[in-house]
């Protein structure tokens, strides 16, 4: 095991190599901003036979450069790159992968080796030994990085930490969960534990419930063989979405280190009940109305009889003296009406003597797009009379901060992984709890066959969806 694998930070010396290149993943999230050392190496792995020019071509592709300067800097970011391909599953693949390594590498000292799996699950365990067997460097640090979903429920999420564990260091892994990265979830600690007002209305005696909803205007396209087998609630839910909740409920940390964090995260989960299915709705997307948007079965690669939910909303429930009786509802859904991310937090009803009507107190944090932070409040309409009018306290980022730019989430985590600072990384004991949560509802629809997914048509509203449902959430 390389010494103090933890907490060095990797520079020019490292190279990256992010296995599943040819994916989805690596053509929507890469970027280059010019935050990485100017000397690491980046090498493409997968099992797509590619020639150098062929992959160069798709990186560029993937990048867009409004600007002379950006044209620039991806020709320079072109430069670090490689591929090589091979198989997960064969040792003669891998030890080509070492050489090339070393070929990247030269006559480097140390081999700061980095590796991404920017892969579907299943063959997550497979490549993960054969980098140990074949790749690991003899001297240096080594990081792995892995995407989730980590696991399909409790025991599959167990027996993957149990293959990695001989192999790698829980100091040596960084469970990706992007979410983690963008900059409205990195604000959410700070939104509550630097502002006072926030703090001391943060429980059951203020607030009357707390949503998370994720909103995606498109289907599974292309990707439905792996999303048929996960579905929204695997694929978004048990990770993405919890993990914001989990930051919304958690008490403060001692400090804003990894483990102090991460410690605060597994307390509150552990006070999570498992989600009961009376708390659940869930549909799969049909057709578009006018016939546009081909409905989720129409999808090649999805079975004709999939039951596989696309859409799902659901309340949870935290039993410990904070959220004692308040529901957090996720909301989640492909082909809706729009792309967004939001965080509502509604507070509870005002007395109501003097005041008729008025709608709640709401404080909104827009993760995507158009990041913004508001209060919706109520204030007395400027003129003679004592009119309410409901109103807002806006903090639009694009207005605020226009001149900063944004980080990318992945941007951001992967230079985190390159600092060692697993602060916005998953720690394995926040799998368990985190599955645990979700695992007896994952099963019970899995195993009763006669659960169907409501259908709604391709471009539907998620409001209209849970109204079609008897269960009421909104
Ligand atoms: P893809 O389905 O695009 O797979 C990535 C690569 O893996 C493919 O290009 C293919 O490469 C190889 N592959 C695909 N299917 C199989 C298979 N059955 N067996 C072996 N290899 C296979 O996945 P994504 O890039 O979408 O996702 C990769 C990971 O990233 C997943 O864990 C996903 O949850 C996660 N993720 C994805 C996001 C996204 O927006 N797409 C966002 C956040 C996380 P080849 O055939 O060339 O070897
Ligand atoms: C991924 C899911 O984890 O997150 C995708 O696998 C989803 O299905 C994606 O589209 C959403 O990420 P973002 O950053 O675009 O909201």
């Amino acid at each position: 095991m390389a010494e103090n694998a933890g907490s060095i930070e990797l520079k020019d010396n490292t190279v990256i190599v992010v296995l599943g290149a040819s994916g989805d993943l690596a053509k929507k999230k890469t970027h280059r901003n010019q935050f990485l050392p100017n000397d690491i190496k980046i090498i493409g792995y997968a099992r797509t036979k590619m020639d150098h020019e062929e992959y160069i071509r798709r990186v560029k592709s993937y990048i867009k450069t409004p600007t002379k300067e950006m044209e620039d800097q991806l020709e320079t970011f072109v430069g670090l790159c490689s591929y090589i391909s091979g198989q997960y599953d064969q040792d003669e693949s891998f030890i080509n992968l070492r050489k090339h390594l070393e070929h990247v590498e030269g006559d480097r000292k140390e081999q700061n080796r980095v590796f991404y799996m920017a892969l579907p699950p299943s063959v997550f365990i497979p490549v993960s030994e054969h980098l140990k067997r074949n790749c690991y460097p003899k001297k240096g640090i080594t990081r792995l990085i892995v995407e989730k979903p980590f696991g399909k429920d409790l025991d599959s999420s167990r027996k993957l930490q149990k293959a990695l564990e001989p192999n790698w260091s829980e100091d040596e892994v960084f469970r990706i969960d992007h979410y983690l990265g963008k900059e409205m979830v990195k604000n959410i600690l700070i939104l509550r534990f630097a502002n006072e007002f926030f703090g001391a209305t943060w429980n059951r005696n203020h607030i009357s419930n707390v949503q998370v909803s994720f909103k995606e205007p498109f289907g599974t396209e292309g990707r439905g063989g792996y999303f048929d087998e996960f579905g929204i609630i695997r694929d978004v839910m048990q990770n993405h979405l919890l993990q914001v909740l989990t930051l919304l409920a958690m008490e403060r940390p001692i400090s804003f280190s990894a483990e102090d964090i991460r410690d605060e995260k597994v307390r509150v989960l552990r006070g999570i009940e498992a989600i009961e299915p009376k708390d659940v709705i869930i549909g799969q997307y049909k057709e578009s109305p006018d016939g546009y948007k081909p409905g989720y079965k129409q999808d090649d690669t999805v079975p004709k009889d999939s039951r596989c939910p696309t859409f799902c909303a659901l309340a949870c429930y935290i039993k410990n003296e904070r959220w004692d009786g308040v529901p957090f509802i996720l909301k989640a859904g492909k082909a809706l009406n729009e792309q967004k991310t939001e965080i509502r937090i509604q507070f509870k009803d005002v007395t109501s003597a003097i005041f008729k009507n008025r709608p709640r107190n709401e404080l909104v944090v827009r993760v995507q797009p158009n990041e913004s932070i508001y209060i919706k409040m109520n204030s007395k309409l400027p003129g003679l009379s004592m009119q309410t009018v409901a109103t807002e306290l806006d903090l639009t980022y694009r207005r605020r901060f226009s001149d900063l730019k944004i980080p990318e989430a992945y941007e951001s985590l992967i230079l985190d992984a390159l600092k060692g600072d697993h602060s916005n990384f998953v720690r394995d004991d926040e799998l368990d709890a985190s599955w645990r949560i979700f695992t007896p509802l994952l099963h019970y629809l899995d195993d009763n066959k006669e659960i169907i997914p409501m259908e709604y048509p391709y471009g539907r509203q998620s409001h209209d969806i849970t109204k079609m449902s008897v269960f009421k959430f909104d």
